[in-house]
């Protein structure tokens, strides 16, 4: 069994809480019951009532298939993940490649065809049997959006 040292997860410190649901209503977590530490709810609770905690752990191994080659990879992570650990090469963004921009769900920019649709690797948790396509270049974008600009309610900017 793989050993994935120091993984980052969150829970909720329950004397911070204050049950507001920002974390599990605008959020997105794809994998609520096990926490693959992508931090998309530390970074969006608004009462700074995530806590990061790293652990070691160890983890069995599961199939994917990228273009179609059959990989092993740690169970109890990303797709994004996953892909890194296979040697597939996200780009910086901009270059109209696949890139982890903002790593939390919010940009799409590292979305690749996962079992047959268009997903964010970067929240998808691996799943056993799972068949990734790296080829986006010829689907219809649902948007253009060209860089990071700031807002006027906080929060570092609109995505990539
Ligand atoms: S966003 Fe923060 S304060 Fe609100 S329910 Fe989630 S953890 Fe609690
Ligand atoms: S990097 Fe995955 S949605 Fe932004």
């Amino acid at each position: 069994m793989p050993l994935l040292s120091k993984k980052a997860r969150v829970r909720i410190d329950s004397s911070l809480c204050r049950g507001c649901d920002f974390c599990k209503t605008v959020n997105v977590c794809y994998s609520p019951s096990r926490c693959l530490g992508y931090l998309s709810c530390y970074y969006s609770c608004p009462f700074e009532a995530r806590v990061i905690e790293y652990e070691d752990e160890y983890v069995r191994e599961v199939t994917i298939y990228v273009d179609k080659v059959r990989y092993r990879v740690p169970d109890g992570i990303t797709v994004a993940e996953a892909l890194r650990y296979v040697g597939f090469e996200f780009k910086r963004p901009g270059l109209g490649e696949p890139s982890l921009a903002c790593k939390t769900g919010g940009c799409w920019a590292c979305a690749l065809i996962i079992n047959g649709s268009l997903e964010r690797t970067c929240i998808t948790p691996v799943i056993n049997g799972m068949r990734i396509d790296t080829q986006v270049r010829d689907i219809e974008p649902r948007r253009i959006v060209h860089g990071p600009s700031p807002h006027i309610v906080g929060g570092k900017a609109t995505p990539w």
